[in-house]
């Protein structure tokens, strides 16, 4: 028989191409294709890109560019451009790099064999259409070997809320949330399969409407599966905590005390031009709630600085926020105007001001994200342990809290929650020492 053909996936961007990448594989691997680690040995690269900054697209030119002896070298080299690139910039892609013989929008992926068919007879594919089908129901099912114990589990995909600065709404269209028994199914197998906790995932996961409780309802569900230990979700819009979100936060076991809330700026002029539909003071009110709800939660977000019109006073606004708040974990970037959306007809702020803004906030989170990490020292959490560690006898494992923590235990505690005692923090995990019972 001949060898199985080899495919390659590079993954750029979100949670939500992780998740995808893997389905691609699981496509393809029903045509025969096997997955490979080793780039020059493949048949087929596919680039799951994201479009969300200019950089992130930036990139898979570069990639691309890069490729180009590796096909010179083998001409049936078949490459593909997937993901919000593919969606955004579509005949583009083939215009700037012939060497690209497909390219598949994120809605399209169940369409991936029937575009290599098409790409192997030397005619580029390409498919950026938002059908009405659901692509994750005409993609395979999941295959059946056991996995790891964590996963991500789309729920959710697309964004209606057009914030003044984003692609997502353009390049994965409206929001469409699956249905609960669907996603309660796929859950039920990736437990079989040997998975702990799942991490629903979406773009405005807590807008989920596939469920008639809405996000609440679909966790209360979930939490019924046998096996599922932990269930997290991102990423969420302040908007769309509602009253059963937060409540579950204080009384679902099974919910982690972590959540990703971007709020993005903290000056009601910023939030109101960025089209964010809410102000700082109910940000404030939100996270009081939240906090009453679960005092230990850890909070997470995300922020731009520089963004057009943004004066110093605005960003006093954002620190003052941030040093209000207080994040465990937070991500944050420099506005980058994206074509298409409105904000990207305004004037940008100075760069060099909109750098010492960055410098200067992430100087203030990472400052936070220390204390977070430290006050876990001399305390108990439990940690599910997913592999080994760099050092024998040592095992690594996230806490309930989302922390990387290294502990030495037997091999034997992989894929199970135990105890371990927070002992040192390191610059982006913990140490501890695990508890035997
Ligand atoms: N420029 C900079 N950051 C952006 N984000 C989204 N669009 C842009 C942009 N045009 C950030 C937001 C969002 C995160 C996923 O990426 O903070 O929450
Ligand atoms: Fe983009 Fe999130 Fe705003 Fe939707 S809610 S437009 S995904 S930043």
């Amino acid at each position: 028989m001949a060898d199985p053909k080899k495919l390659f996936i590079k993954t750029y961007g979100c949670q939500m191409n992780v998740y995808d990448s893997e389905r691609m594989a699981e496509a393809m691997g029903a045509q025969g294709y096997v997955e490979t680690t080793e780039m020059a040995e493949a048949d087929m690269i596919l680039l799951n890109t994201c479009h969300i900054r200019e950089k992130a697209a930036e990139k898979v030119y570069s990639e691309l560019g890069r490729l180009r002896p590796l096909k010179d070298e083998k001409p049936d080299l078949k490459i593909g451009v997937a993901g919000c690139v593919a969606q955004a910039e579509g005949e583009e892609i083939i215009r700037r790099q012939p060497l690209v013989d497909l390219v598949v929008g994120p809605q399209s992926y169940h369409r991936l064999p029937e575009l290599t068919a098409k790409a192997a007879q030397g005619v580029p594919a390409l498919d950026t259409d938002f059908p009405e089908e659901d692509k994750f129901e005409h993609l395979p099912k999941r295959p059946k070997p056991q996995r790891g114990p964590t996963a991500f589990l789309t729920v959710q995909e697309g964004c209606d809320k057009f914030c003044a600065f984003c692609v997502v709404p353009y390049t994965r269209g409206a929001e469409v949330s699956r249905p609960a028994e669907r996603v309660n199914s796929e859950a039920q197998e990736l437990v079989a399969r040997g998975v702990r906790e799942i991490t629903l995932l979406g773009q405005n996961v807590n807008a989920y409407h596939g469920h008639n409780k809405g996000l609440a309802g679909l966790i209360w569900a979930l939490a019924e599966i046998e096996g599922l230990e932990r269930i997290r979700f991102t990423t969420s819009h302040p908007n769309d905590m509602d009253e059963a979100l937060i409540e579950a936060h204080g009384t679902c076991e099974k919910l982690m005390p972590y959540l990703h809330l971007p709020v993005q700026s903290g000056s009601d002029r910023i939030l109101k031009a960025m089209n964010r539909k809410h102000t700082r003071d109910q940000y404030f009110r939100l996270i009081d709630r939240i906090r009453d709800a679960r005092p230990d939660l850890l909070l997470s977000g995300d922020f731009i600085v520089g963004f057009p019109g943004e004066t110093d006073q605005d960003f006093a606004d954002t620190m003052d926020l941030v040093a209000r708040v207080g994040y465990g974990q937070a991500y944050s970037f420099k506005y980058s105007a994206r074509p298409g959306t409105p904000a990207a007809e305004k004037d940008p702020v100075p760069e060099e001001v909109a750098q010492a803004r960055l410098y200067e906030l992430q100087a203030l989170l990472s400052d936070q994200q220390r204390a977070a990490q430290e006050s876990m020292v001399g305390r108990e959490v439990a940690v599910l342990f997913e592999k080994a560690g760099r050092n024998p006898g040592q095992v690594v494992g996230k806490s309930q809290y989302l922390h990387a923590v290294h502990a030495d235990a037997p091999e034997k505690v992989l894929g199970t929650i135990q105890p371990v005692r927070i002992e040192a923090s390191a610059s982006n995990s913990l140490s501890g020492q695990w508890i035997e019972r």
